[in-house]
């Protein structure tokens, strides 16, 4: 594997991902849009698929053979790369496709070039770092932010370095959100108390042990007196909320 890989966090995180992170058909609508025409697409930081579109060519790259090996049977194949490093000539695809990956990079600049370098059109999938920290559950577990992932989080300024940006949507968070990350749950806060809930979510998966049963501790707490809601209870009324997720079109 080639310098840059995040392979081994998702070696030890990775387990029960499958289960625990499926597609959103909304968002799933929002990406197969921006990915317009393009008939060919290649899917960096793949993980088990998600997003992956129907009816196009895809091919999806991806360092962590854990994730590799809950791709679901027919899904695109699948080469073992990083994103620094695609084992493809350019203009080899028509679109790149980048969903919940780009924090984990550890060469933003190496991978948006090579997702320019093989596709004319680059979609991506970010969150915002200081519009998602503003998020309840960082006050909850706030050592979240001290882990290599949330430090290099680009935000969408960081990526116009590097693509020809286009178009910026914001992807509101539905409150029965069907994919598991970060925060899907926010009018679901119980949700947070399910190991395998924060399995699915690589902020919170990677803090130590009793860290994050401390933190577990402290919003059981919340959640048994009522200060939660007494603080956040509005949230349950909102059909969707706008927590600083965005989808970037460029090329
Ligand atoms: C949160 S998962 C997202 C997976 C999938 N895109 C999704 O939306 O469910 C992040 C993925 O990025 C992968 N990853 C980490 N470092 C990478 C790199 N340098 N290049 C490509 N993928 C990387 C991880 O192995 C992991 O599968």
């Amino acid at each position: 594997m080639t310098s840059g890989s995040n392979d081994q966090v998702y070696q030890s995180i990775g387990v029960g991902y499958s289960a625990a992170r499926r597609p959103d058909p909304r968002i799933q609508r929002l990406i197969d849009t921006a990915l317009g025409d393009a008939r060919s697409v290649v899917n960096v930081g793949a993980g088990t698929g998600n997003y992956e579109p129907a009816g196009r060519r895809v091919v999806a790259v991806e360092p962590s053979l854990k994730m590799i090996g809950q791709r679901r049977a027919g899904s695109a194949p699948a080469t073992r790369a990083v994103a620094e490093a695609l084992p493809f000539g350019d203009q080899t695809f028509e679109a790149s496709l980048a969903t919940f990956t780009l924090h984990h990079w550890t060469d933003l600049a190496g991978g948006m070039s090579e997702m320019r370098r093989v596709a004319r059109r680059q979609v991506v999938l970010l969150f915002e770092p200081w519009e998602t920290w503003k998020f309840w559950l960082v006050e909850y577990f706030p050592e979240c932010l001290s882990l290599p992932s949330e430090i290099r989080a680009p935000s969408v300024e960081d990526v116009r370095a590097y693509l020809d940006v286009q178009t910026v949507l914001p992807v509101p968070v539905p409150a029965d959100c069907i994919d598991g990350f970060a925060g899907a749950y926010w009018r679901r806060p119980e949700a947070y108390l399910d190991s395998s809930v924060r399995a699915g979510i690589s902020s919170l998966a990677q803090l130590s042990g009793q860290v994050a049963e401390r933190c577990v501790q402290r919003l059981r707490e919340d959640l048994a007196s009522g200060e939660w809601d007494a603080r956040y209870g509005y949230l349950r009324e909102l059909p969707e909320i706008d927590l600083g997720y965005r989808l970037l079109i460029a090329g």
